[in-house]
């Protein structure tokens, strides 16, 4: 019997660690699949997933900057990716396309699960207002949040997801020198992609306090930008976000192969930094 194959599309896939992630969760689970990285630029997305497609694959991780992208080539797309506009997880059956997105999920089960944070009643601060925060406002706003307020540069693209998700709840936005200087909260989450290139846009300091909690998307083998700052304003824990990537695969594996792997082990093996 053949081997069932996955892999991850990017551009850039170099670094990616999703290979050694599934990997580990094929040995932890006794599974016998392939995973493995494929570097595919925006001009060849759509030909390189029908090939794959063509070749028998079981199903692809899509990353930076496809994921919006390949919701064109989806014949169906599960609710939580429809909301987030993006999909991350493509599973090939019967000639046809399923489309979902674990990452929301996956923010939330680091949060909730691994690090012990309580959403319910809580008050959010979201920095940045592009994909990666369009993809986690409603798995957020499930959770009850007292408010969320997301923080952009501008406010071009702050109000229309603003509009977009009130209906689901308490979401407010402004730009960054406009965040309540009174106002200390309780999660604080950096989305936007300014630590790609080491850039600290001037987030506001009076929104840490003691039993704040900083949560950036991104994730290195040094501190980042905005990890270092929330530890240098005194946030109660500060962290990156290694565990929405270990948790968000996890997700993924689930939905292909109807098991769910136990992450921490995984999450242990990872080169991760403090
Ligand atoms: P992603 O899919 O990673 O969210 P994106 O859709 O390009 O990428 O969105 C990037 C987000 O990071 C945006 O909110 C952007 O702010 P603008 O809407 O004002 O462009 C934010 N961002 C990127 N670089 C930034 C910087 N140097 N300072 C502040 N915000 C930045």
């Amino acid at each position: 019997m053949s081997i069932d194959r996955y892999g991850v599309m990017g551009y850039p896939i170099k670094h990616s660690r999703s290979p050694i992630i599934h990997q580990l969760f094929a040995q932890q689970t006794a599974q016998q699949i392939e995973y493995k990285p494929m570097e595919v630029p925006p001009e060849r997305l759509e030909k390189a997933v029908r090939q794959f497609q063509r070749d028998g694959g079981k199903g692809l991780n899509v990353t930076v900057p496809h994921k919006s992208e390949v919701t064109k080539l989806v014949d169906h797309m599960t609710e939580r990716a429809s909301t987030a506009g993006a999909v991350n997880t493509l599973t090939f059956r019967n000639e046809e396309i399923f489309g979902d997105n674990t990452d929301g999920f996956g923010l939330l089960r680091d949060l909730v699960v691994n690090l012990g944070v309580t959403i319910e009643g809580g008050s959010i601060l979201l920095f940045g207002a592009g994909g990666a925060t369009r993809g986690i406002v409603g798995p957020l706003l499930e959770m009850q949040p007292e408010s969320l307020c997301i923080a952009n540069r501008s406010l071009s693209k702050a109000r229309p997801l603003t509009e977009y998700f009130s209906r689901s709840g308490p979401v407010t936005c402004c730009r960054f020198n406009a965040v309540p200087k009174n106002k200390q909260y309780d999660l604080i989450i950096n989305a936007t992609s300014a630590g790609l290139t080491g850039e600290m846009p001037p987030f506001p300091e009076s929104a840490v306090g003691e039993d704040t909690v900083c949560y950036d998307l991104s994730y290195g083998l040094k501190p980042t930008p905005f990890s270092a700052w929330g530890k240098q304003h005194g946030a109660a824990q500060s962290v990156m976000g290694w565990g929405m990537l270990v948790e968000q695969a996890a997700e993924s594996f689930r939905v292909w192969r109807s098991v769910r792997p136990d992450t921490a082990p995984v999450l242990a093996e990872l080169p991760v930094s403090a």
